[in-house]
């Protein structure tokens, strides 16, 4: 695949009844952005809310792409990084709309990554017992995840995203173009996410993957935008068929329960990125599910070798300096929020795109898998 792609954007749509909407792919966008966000407004007044970066970056090209609609446009800018998921500047992205007098009319417009989308989601949520917002999600990782499905929240001492709600976007407005700004790790770890969802349940999606995965890194608009749209596509399904994560949802946490360990023995700093993490956490699934005996180990092995081989990093060794132990990462684990009834939540696999949720797995094998990724 090759060259720019600038014709009519892909649409996905997520079915969820009176809460269904579609997901916009596309090149341009945001400078194209009113035709698809004037015919959801009540009020023609938004609220975009962004970060700093994002800001200095695309915020120009979107206020003014709404306001030659006559669309009236107030902007927040908060703070970068995870920091901001934060009841502090949730009472005050709160304080901040309320003075701007938002009515159950208006609308807000998340215009960045996963932080600020999952922010101003909930805010969204709560203002006014409830008003619309749209997504316009500017990292790879908030294209093809965290836009998608309305899970919204913020963080706490306690730990990641546990005060939140489930609330659907009326719209995803992915513009392919923002990625182009996005650095490299970023980018990466958003690719982690997509190669998640061939490793899932689409075999014939991480074999495209395989030959295609670099072209999406390297900015091939085709390849990003085919990629972009089977990962939400395969999000919208299971969403779609199971919104609050009773079931068939929490397979969208494979490679979760041990990337999320990594990261918290990081303390959820750039030491370790949400993507990295569960690139790592993905290859461990598999060796763990080899070691049970119920995934070929060639199948594990061509995870890690395709993960490795766009960039990504597929052993916690690549932290530097860092000090593992299997104890504290089990220790982790049994404080994430997918403990259940006392037992840790694992997605297991049966080989490429045949993922499941076993019953029980014997914590000395999971030891045993955490012990021969961290032997220097
Ligand atoms: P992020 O929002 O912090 O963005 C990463 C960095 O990239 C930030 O510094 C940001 O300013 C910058 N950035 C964003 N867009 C840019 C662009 N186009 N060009 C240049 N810089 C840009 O992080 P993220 O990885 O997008 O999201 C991580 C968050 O998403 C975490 O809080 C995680 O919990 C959440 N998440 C939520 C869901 C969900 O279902 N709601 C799913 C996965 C992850
Ligand atoms: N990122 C996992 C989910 O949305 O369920």
């Amino acid at each position: 695949m090759s060259g720019p792609d600038r014709s009519a954007p892909e649409r996905v749509h997520v079915e969820l009844g009176n809460r269904s909407y579609d997901i916009l792919i596309g090149h341009n966008l945001i400078n194209t952005a009113a035709q698809y966000v004037a015919p959801l407004l009540g009020r023609r007044h938004v609220v975009i809310v962004t970060d700093a970066n994002v800001a200095k970056l695309h915020l120009e090209a979107l206020e003014q792409a709404l306001k030659r609609a006559d669309i009236g446009v107030d902007s927040i800018i908060l703070p970068a990084g995870e920091g901001t998921k934060s009841f502090q500047e949730l009472e005050r992205l709160c304080g901040l709309l309320l003075d701007m007098k938002v009515e159950r009319t208006s609308t807000l417009v998340a215009l960045g990554g996963g932080v600020i989308g999952d922010l101003t989601g909930f805010a969204a949520s709560i203002i006014l017992r409830g008003i619309n917002f749209i997504q316009v999600p500017t990292t790879l990782l908030a294209q093809v995840d965290s836009s998608v499905g309305g899970k919204t929240g913020i963080n706490t001492p306690q730990g990641k995203n546990l005060v939140g709600s489930f609330y659907q976007p009326r719209l995803v407005l992915s513009d392919t173009g923002t990625l182009d700004t996005l650095g490299r790790r970023e980018l990466l770890s958003g690719y982690a996410e997509v190669a998640k969802y061939g490793l899932i349940d689409e075999p014939d999606f991480f074999s495209w993957l395989e030959t295609n995965g670099i072209d999406v890194i390297e900015g091939d608009e085709s390849a990003r935008r085919y990629a972009i749209g089977v990962s939400c596509r395969a999000k919208a399904r299971i969403v779609g068929a199971d919104e609050r994560e009773s079931g068939a949802r929490a397979l969208l946490n494979l490679g979760h329960t041990f990337g999320h360990a990594l990261e918290a023995e990081c303390g959820f700093s750039d030491e370790m990125l949400h993507g990295e993490g569960v690139a790592i956490g993905m290859v461990m699934a598999f060796d763990l599910s080899a070691t049970l005996g119920l995934c070929p180990p060639e199948d594990a092995a061509r995870v890690q070798r395709h993960l490795a081989s766009v960039g990504l990093p597929t052993s916690p060794l690549s932290v530097q300096g860092r000090i593992w132990t299997a104890e504290r990462l089990i220790e982790h684990m049994g404080r994430d929020k997918k403990v259940k009834d006392g037992r840790i939540g694992f997605v297991l696999a049966r080989g490429i795109g045949q993922t499941f949720h076993p019953a029980h797995v014997d914590l000395s094998q999971v030891t045993a898998v955490l012990n021969a990724a961290i032997a220097a």
